[in-house]
């Protein structure tokens, strides 16, 4: 039996920079990740060219039961912060859109900062590792692993969300939550693409491959991004974001002539200047080729024979087409978790549980869920490093 200041489960985002930056402060530590690698969703994130964070990182970017609760984390550790990080390893980055940073070495250049601080401070890493059980006594936490049995005064949990099974994604944070009494949020596939049934599903599989640019709203969130149309319904940035939202049976509403200030007069005016015109052309002016020829061959004819009922049916359909998800493509292709560790029984500054001595929850398992952009990578440093500095 070894005995350290704080044993981390999960080698992902958030346990790395938990566990480089314990250890950084002296804290003996071990990091026990059961897949063989560590960091399998950095490597994979961006492409293979990690969206690590967003400039524009802040509370607003953040979906959770109290809005309140990731800005205390994310003030003390910043994306400066990370970029000042990866910066003294000699990694350089570029913006590719929205703030959104990407690395320009690689994913994988990420990973090595991380696990390099890890190694050059001494903290301990097991992968391959099981953790069996779990109990908490007079020694502090016991974890009985596939290596042995260790003990530590500090236990943080940062084994992820439900996202992506095939690549190691477990319930083990909720598990070891209800172990210990505490609540968790309804956890929700979210930065999903969405599924779609009958004449939707219909029109959308005709269209698969187009993207265009759109404004989609629920309730009263709205993204503005690219929109792609695909085989079993709609994915794209602005899909993603709008999911994250998204509660079975809402409706979605999408715009996909978002420079068109007003659709209707600007139909009704190209019919008085271009009678001739099939709608088609006109629409293609705004819209992908395809896009527009499937939305006009639901009205044939030159602009100059269509109503003003028609146009207002057409103005309908491309600046607020009303859409009801049959569901998500689900955790399969979900990026994120949405719920999770209910931030009730956390300290927004510790990320100690509240109820639990020396049990904290960080990254993605916590019910705080980010944009789409590098915002969730944000999350995971900003949780980590603050966990990191009571442990
Ligand atoms: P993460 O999932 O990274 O790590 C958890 C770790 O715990 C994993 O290594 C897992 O194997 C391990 N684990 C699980 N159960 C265990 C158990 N029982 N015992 C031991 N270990 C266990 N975000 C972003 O900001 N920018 C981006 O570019 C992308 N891109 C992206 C692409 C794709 C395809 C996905 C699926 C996701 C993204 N994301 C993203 C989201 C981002 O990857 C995610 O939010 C963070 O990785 C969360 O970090 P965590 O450390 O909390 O979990």
């Amino acid at each position: 039996m070894t005995k350290f200041d704080a044993i981390i489960v999960g080698g992902g985002a958030a346990g790395l920079m938990c566990a480089r930056e314990a250890a950084t402060r002296g804290r003996r530590v071990l990091l026990i990740e059961h897949n063989k690698g560590l960091g399998a969703k950095i490597l994979i994130s961006g492409g293979g060219r990690c969206n690590f964070t967003n400039e524009d990182a802040g509370p607003n970017a953040y979906i959770s039961h109290n809005p309140h609760f990731a800005k205390s984390a994310l003030s003390r550790y910043t994306q400066w912060d990370f970029i000042s990080l990866i910066a003294s390893h000699g990694v350089t980055w570029h913006e590719k859109t929205l703030g959104q940073l990407f690395c320009d070495q690689g994913a994988g250049r990420i990973l090595k900062v991380l696990t390099d601080e890890c190694q050059e401070n001494g903290a301990k890493i097991l992968t391959g590792t099981k953790v069996d059980k779990v109990s908490f006594g007079a020694g502090g936490y016991r974890l009985e692993t596939s290596a042995g049995v260790f003990e530590a005064e500090s236990l943080v949990i940062a084994t992820g969300g439900l996202s992506i099974p095939k690549m190691g994604a477990t319930g083990f944070a909720y598990d070891i939550a209800r172990q210990f009494g505490m609540k968790i949020e309804t956890t929700e596939a979210a930065l999903v693409p969405f599924t779609f049934s009958d004449a939707d599903l219909a029109f959308m599989k005709l269209l698969a491959g187009v993207a265009a640019d759109a404004v989609v709203s629920c309730g009263r969130t709205s993204f503005a991004e690219a929109l792609l149309f695909t085989h079993r319904g709609l994915s794209g940035p602005a899909i993603l974001q709008i999911s994250s939202y998204w509660h079975p049976g809402e409706t979605v509403t999408v715009n996909l002539l978002p420079k068109v200030q007003d659709s209707f007069d600007w139909l009704r005016k190209a019919r008085d200047d271009r009678p001739k015109a099939a709608l088609k052309t006109l629409l293609g002016d705004h819209l992908p080729s395809r896009l527009a020829e499937a939305i006009a061959s639901e009205w044939p004819g030159p602009l100059g024979s269509l109503s003003n009922k028609q146009l207002q049916a057409i103005s309908d359909r491309c600046s607020r087409w009303q859409l009801v998800p049959s569901g998500t493509e689900g955790f399969k292709k979900a990026e994120v978790t949405r719920g999770g560790i209910s931030t009730d029984g956390l300290s927004s500054k510790t990320m100690e549980s509240k109820k639990q001595p020396g049990l904290y929850f960080i990254g993605e398992c916590v019910d705080v869920t980010g944009w789409l952009g590098g915002y969730n990578f944000q999350w995971a440093w900003s949780s980590g490093w603050a966990a990191a500095q009571y442990i």
